[in-house]
């Protein structure tokens, strides 16, 4: 379906071409002083200066053209030269009609989808999930859904962090705990067990204990990196024990992420760049790319017009180990072989920005991508405690999600028996839910590059920018709508959408009709924030209308059919907007 903007500029278009003047100059936007219009049109100042005219002349031309368009209700020209807009009250039901009866409201799939790889979640494996990994599940997780809603081929990959020293520390300090397991034993010829030889929890305790040792013991650190390397080069007891590694943790990380509803169609990682790693080198070198430099090899990204000075990018260190940046150009070579994606997305803590502009570039020096490849790294800040440093638990301890879940649905439950409307058990099973749109919106309602504060009392409350207000207002409108359906004497006609009898009402429509504008730009520009602050605009827009209107008691049956028809088009905005974000909301709260 067109978006509002677009039919309205067309008509704008249409009266600028008729007085003589170039279409360019017929952008409308949205007003931005909503006290006196909707809609603007600044494009008589610009032709001002190309035709050699008053800016008040030529909107006034353009105004007398448009009078006759049934699309306005007032159009103005005004000093110096704007064109102010009102749309016709009429024009905008009939475009409410039109978007209930569409699929998605009316935001169409597109017809040139892109293939589309998003990198996000990003877990190392035996580690425990940290903040950062929060995040990048969250944050991706939308990005993901958001181009999926509007038709593009969306591949999300979890790119586990799956073959770094941190499996060399494992390995070794399982030894010192197990040295009879078949592993460790050089003569050993039979089969290896199916059955891993420790647990989740073991494995994590195992990890830490493993790394704190490797910085005590010189010894213990140097077997590790040997260890490290074995496994890398295919050494068949470590790659048995590898597999346990990543088997237990896997299973466990599903659990996790798909606690948070966040679902990726690859589990790829790291160690599957390995098999393109010679590949990188050689191609580095062989286009002379690539030359020593302190016994390491490495690629310079530095371009001319940079505002700060880029490092080169190290591909191979002295020792002749590969690093995260080489490990990230195999996969790149990886996906243009097996995926060919139009765009590249990767979705990690600001601090890897360096990284990933170093990557980009040798990517596309040495022809793994051709020069014009979309590749976006979508960069975010820390999310603090309200001291202001990186969150840590109530213990201080890194992020158990498990916690940080149970703590966040603790404090909805207990919201949610504040208004005692619902049973207790239900409110346990309601709070899960809240707890997690609190816990979701409170991240992506901010700008993802800004660091942000975890608040709890905050992100539950139901009113205020919060993902409860925002299910609270669903839930309400659904509520409504139950009630409407046990009324007996319901409009018998069609329902249709009237003109708006108020200017709450018009207020919410003209928020409605934002819709597929606002579901596109967002995801062009990969920033799910501005699907919350529609969705919070919206919902303000909706709470003021029912505010000043009684739905349920209204004798004309026709209008309140049509206000029926316009609170379920609300709804089922919200619901694709919370839907986009990786939210859902509950029947009543
Ligand atoms: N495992 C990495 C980390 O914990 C994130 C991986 C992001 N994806 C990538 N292709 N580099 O920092």
């Amino acid at each position: 379906m067109k978006k509002i903007l677009d039919l309205i500029t067309a008509e704008m278009k249409t009266a600028f071409a008729d007085c003589g003047y170039d279409e360019i100059y017929a952008k409308v936007t949205l007003s931005n002083r909503p006290d006196l219009c909707e809609y603007q049109c600044n494009g008589a100042m610009a032709a001002a200066k190309a035709y050699k005219k008053k800016p008040f002349d030529i909107a006034s031309e353009v105004v007398s053209k448009l009078l006759a368009s049934h699309a306005f209700e007032t159009v103005e020209a005004v000093m110096p030269g704007f064109i102010n807009l009102k749309i016709n009250a009429g024009y905008l039901a009939e475009y409410m009609n039109k978007m209930a009866g569409e699929d998605q409201c009316g935001c169409e799939k597109t017809h040139e989808p892109m293939t589309i790889v998003v990198d996000y979640g990003g877990a190392n494996v035996a580690k425990p999930l940290h903040v950062g990994h929060l995040r990048s599940a969250v944050i991706g997780e939308s990005i993901k859904r958001m181009g999926r809603f509007l038709g593009h081929n969306i591949i999300g990959d979890v790119h586990l962090g799956d073959w770094g020293l941190q499996m060399g520390l494992i390995i070794e300090e399982l030894r010192d705990r197990k040295p009879e397991l078949p592993y460790f034993d050089e003569s050993f010829e039979g089969e290896y067990p199916k059955d891993a030889p420790f647990t989740i929890t073991e494995l994590e305790e195992i990890y830490p204990a493993a790394s704190l040792k490797s910085k005590e013991d010189e010894s213990f650190s140097k077997r590790a990196h040997e260890a490290t390397l074995k496994l890398q080069n295919g050494y068949a007891p470590y790659r048995a024990i590898w597999q346990h590694i990543i088997h237990v943790s896997v299973a466990d990380l599903k659990m996790n992420y798909g606690s948070l509803n966040v679902t990726f169609d690859l589990w790829k990682g790291e160690s599957d760049a390995e098999t393109y790693i010679p590949q990188v080198i050689e191609e580095l070198t062989e286009k002379g790319l690539a030359y020593e430099s302190q016994g390491a090899l490495v690629v310079d990204v530095a371009m001319d017009g940079d505002s700060k000075e880029l490092p080169p990018c190290i591909i191979r260190k002295s020792d002749g180990a590969a690093l995260y940046s080489t490990s990230d150009l195999g996969t790149i070579i990886e996906r243009e072989k097996e995926i060919k994606p139009d765009w590249y997305i990767y979705v990690t803590d600001k601090r890897q920005e360096l990284h990933f502009t170093q990557v980009f570039r040798v990517a596309k020096k040495a022809g793994f991508v051709p020069a014009d490849k979309k590749m976006s790294h979508l960069a975010f800040g820390t999310m603090n405690g309200k001291d202001g440093k990186p969150f840590k638990t109530r213990d201080g301890g890194v992020l158990r999600l498990e916690t940080l879940i149970s703590d966040i649905s603790q404090a909805a439950y207990e919201k949610i028996m504040e208004n005692r409307s619902v049973s207790e058990e239900e409110a346990r099973e309601t709070s899960k839910i809240v707890g997690m749109a609190a816990l979701k919106y409170g991240d992506l309602s901010n700008q993802a590059a800004k660091d942000y504060i975890f608040d709890m009392d905050r992100f539950v409350s139901f009113e205020g920018n919060t993902g409860p207000y925002i299910l609270y207002t669903i839930v309400r409108i659904k509520s409504i709508l139950a009630k409407y359906q046990t009324l007996d004497d319901k409009y018998q006609g069609e329902e249709r959408i009237l003109p708006a009898a108020s200017d709450a009402e018009k207020d919410l429509m003209l928020q409605l009709s934002r819709y597929n504008e606002v579901a596109e730009s967002s995801f062009l520009e990969l920033a799910p924030h501005k699907i919350c602050q529609y969705v919070y605009e919206l919902a303000n827009s909706f709470n003021r209308f029912y505010h000043d209107t009684k739905i349920i008691s209204e004798e004309n049956k026709e209008q309140q059919a049509s206000w029926i028809g316009l609170i379920r088009l609300a709804k089922d905005v919200l619901n694709g907007c919370i839907g986009v974000l990786g939210i859902e909301a509950p029947e009543r709260m």
